[in-house]
Order: structure tokens, then C-alpha cells, then sequence
């Protein structure tokens, strides 16, 4: 990890913390990035077109800065994970959570938390973030702000602004689809074998609420698809 955020500083990548060391105590040491970090429930700017335009910008741009990192062969990434992707075209951050960008004046500026970073797939970053942003997820189980909102219209908007062409666009839904799947599964077994935050997720209804969300993605189907083309 502190090799990819080595990697961000070197290609003058500014959305990311930089790698200061570690302390005397053997704690490491990341640098602060300046702004804020949306909580729950989801203040107003963090809904705004304006912040998922601003971070499918910021994924985009990481992807680009990304790109040529070539991480050690050797690098303990999460296997059990990035096994499932398909060929890996780079580092993910695999975890872009409305917790996990810094906001300033209303923009998205920052990714931080590169805990589950590991190679995969742009494709399946994208939709990652989109599940957290669109988001792709039942109308109960959003934040209150976005019960609401046009999901198809801010997918359309998210991969307008990343830059998916049309072949791009057909893939999404049948990508988030396979992750639904691989991501209930990785979570069941993150509770199971790692325990603490995970089992702690687990336990308070997260397999449930991925089961909504692919119910919601399969009714809803249809429409999603004709919109994003
Ligand atoms: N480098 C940083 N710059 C600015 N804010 C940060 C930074 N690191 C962490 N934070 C703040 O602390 C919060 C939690 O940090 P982080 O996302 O790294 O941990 P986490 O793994 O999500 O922790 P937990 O699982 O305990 O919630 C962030 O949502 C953000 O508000
Ligand atoms: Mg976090």
C-alpha cells in the first residue's frame, strides 16, 4: 500500500494521502488531506450532481495515475478477492464509500482509506463506486437524501463524466451483477475467517441488504439498461 501511495506522489497525483513513515511507536504515518469526509446520514452535499460528477472525475483520474504503478509480484493484496475479477488491469481502490473522499467546498478532492486497494479491473472499480454513489442499492436501505433520487440518470451522469463508451455502458449492469455476488460471498467469508469489523457488518444485516440490492438490480433491470444506452 505505502508503494501505490509512493506511486500516486511520484506521478503528482494529489487526491491521495502521502506516505510520511512511521513513529516511534511503529505506527504508520499518512499525511492528513485537508477537508471533510461525508458521515451519516449523507450531509447535502454529498448527494449533489455536482459531488458524482466530481467523483467519477477523481476515479477517473486515479485510474489514469494508476495505470503505470507495477506493484512488488510479491505484494500481499487481498487473494481471496482479487482471485474472482477476471485479468487485473490495475490497482483498484475497491473501496470508494462516501466515508473515503474528501470533500472541499463542495468537490470531491481526495480518495482516502486504501485498506481493500488490489488489483482488478477498471470495470469493476466503477462499479463499485457506483453501488456507494448512484447508488445501486434498495430505496430502504439508502441513505435518506438519495431514497429518492434517479439511479439510472446519475449512472448515465457517472459514466459520462468517467468516459465509458458504449461498449463500456453495456458491461456495467452485468458487472454489477457478478460483484453483488462476489462481494456477499467475500463478506460472508471476511466475517467467518477475519472476524472483528467484518463479522460486526455481517451481523448487523450487510449479506441482507447485498440480497435487496440484487433484488432491486433485477427488477429494475430493463429500464437501467435502456437508460444507460
Ligand atoms: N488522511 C486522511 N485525511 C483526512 N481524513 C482522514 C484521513 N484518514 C482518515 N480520515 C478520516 O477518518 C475516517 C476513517 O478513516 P479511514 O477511512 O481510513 O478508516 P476506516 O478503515 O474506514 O476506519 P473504520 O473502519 O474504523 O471506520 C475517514 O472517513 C475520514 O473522516
Ligand atoms: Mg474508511
Amino acid at each position: 500500500m505505502h508503494g501505490l501511495l509512493r506511486h500516486l506522489e511520484r506521478v503528482g497525483f494529489e487526491g491521495a494521502p502521502r506516505v510520511l513513515g512511521v513513529d516511534a511507536q511503529g505506527r504508520e504515518v499518512l499525511s492528513w488531506v485537508d477537508g471533510e469526509a461525508p458521515g451519516r446520514p449523507l450531509p447535502q452535499y454529498a448527494v449533489t450532481e455536482e459531488a458524482l460528477r466530481g467523483v467519477a472525475l477523481l476515479l477517473r483520474r486515479y485510474h489514469e495515475a494508476v495505470a503505470s504503478y507495477e506493484a512488488p509480484v510479491d505484494a500481499p493484496w487481498d487473494a481471496q478477492a482479487s482471485a474472482l475479477d477476471g485479468a487485473p488491469e490495475l490497482v483498484g481502490h475497491c473501496d470508494v464509500t462516501p466515508e473515503n473522499v474528501v470533500f472541499r467546498g463542495g468537490v470531491p478532492v481526495g480518495l482516502i482509506d486504501f485498506d481493500l486497494a488490489r488489483p482488478t479491473t477498471r470495470m469493476y472499480d466503477v462499479v463499485t463506486t457506483m453501488r456507494h454513489w448512484a447508488p445501486i442499492a434498495d430505496p430502504g436501505d439508502r441513505d435518506w437524501r438519495l431514497g429518492g433520487v434517479d439511479v439510472a440518470e446519475r449512472l448515465r451522469v457517472f459514466c459520462d463524466v468517467y468516459g465509458l463508451d458504449r461498449e463500456g455502458r453495456r458491461e456495467v449492469l452485468p458487472a454489477a451483477r457478478v460483484r453483488f455476488e462476489r462481494s456477499y460471498e467475500a463478506m460472508r467469508l471476511r466475517a467467518e475467517q477475519v472476524g472483528g469489523a467484518w463479522a460486526r457488518l455481517w451481523s448487523g444485516g450487510a449479506g441482507a441488504r447485498i440480497r435487496r440490492a440484487q433484488d432491486w438490480l433485477e427488477r429494475n433491470w430493463d429500464e437501467l439498461d435502456a437508460r444507460l444506452a
